[in-house]
């Protein structure tokens, strides 16, 4: 089993964040996915997240980062004013490099969102992708999200939109260790019960 740890992006981590969005761009233009195509304004979005706190990085033991994603209020140009207003965490650039993935270290990490989810006093997990991208669709429907609507915008290519209870948990096996460096290096799942907040169910 692997070990990996997940933190807060700081300053420093800016370089190493870009550097994982290059390497997901080009595996999805490799792969003939239509995503992530505006490599600028993609690059914008992530250097102003770190500095807001929203963007975690995932290491190996060895300190390389591996894997990043960020968690922040929703996009107004893709969910309604009215939307908004529910207790809701998003997802954003969710990325593993490609040797670390199919580990179970996605399923992991969207448990761990979940749980970040919860913790900020939230019921549900929710992220806009890429419209047209129907395998990325079914990676989250496979992992407990349900596709809410599409919607479409003159010039950015997202708007599917999904959501995800907070209380879910659904990875097996343990094949990838997390170790939760924003809560003091425990390890995630906790053991301890009480360290995992549970809101009450979703009537
Ligand atoms: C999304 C991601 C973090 C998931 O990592 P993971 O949990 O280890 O899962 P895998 O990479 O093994 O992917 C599982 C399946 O989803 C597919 N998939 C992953 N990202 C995809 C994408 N952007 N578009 C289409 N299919 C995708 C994989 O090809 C794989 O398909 P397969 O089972 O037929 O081989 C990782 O695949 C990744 O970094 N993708 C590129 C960046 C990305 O698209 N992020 C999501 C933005 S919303």
């Amino acid at each position: 089993m692997t070990t990996y740890h997940v933190r807060a992006a700081i300053e420093d981590d800016v370089e190493a964040v870009l550097a994982l969005r290059r390497h997901a761009e080009e595996w999805l233009k490799a792969a003939g996915i239509e995503q992530w195509t505006r490599s600028a304004y993609g690059a914008r979005v992530i250097q102003g997240w770190i500095g807001t706190g929203s963007t975690f990085v995932v290491s190996t033991d060895d300190g390389e980062i591996i894997g990043s994603l960020s968690l922040d209020k929703g996009d107004p140009d893709f969910w309604t004013p009215e939307e908004l207003k529910a207790p809701a965490l998003y997802l954003y650039k969710f990325i593993i490099r490609s040797d670390h993935r199919g580990s179970g270290l996605g399923d992991v990490l969207l448990d761990w969102s979940c749980y970040r989810t919860e913790l900020a006093g939230n019921l549900w997990l929710r992220l806009d992708c890429w419209r047209d991208n129907t395998g990325l669709h079914k990676y989250y429907l496979d992992r407990g999200f349900q596709h809410l609507t599409t919607r479409t915008h003159p010039v950015r290519m997202s708007g599917a939109l999904f959501e995800r209870p907070a209380e879910l948990r659904l990875a097996k096996n343990h094949e990838a260790r997390l170790i939760d460096h924003t809560r003091g290096g425990d390890e995630f799942p906790s053991q301890s019960a009480d360290s995992h907040p549970r809101l009450p169910k979703l009537s």
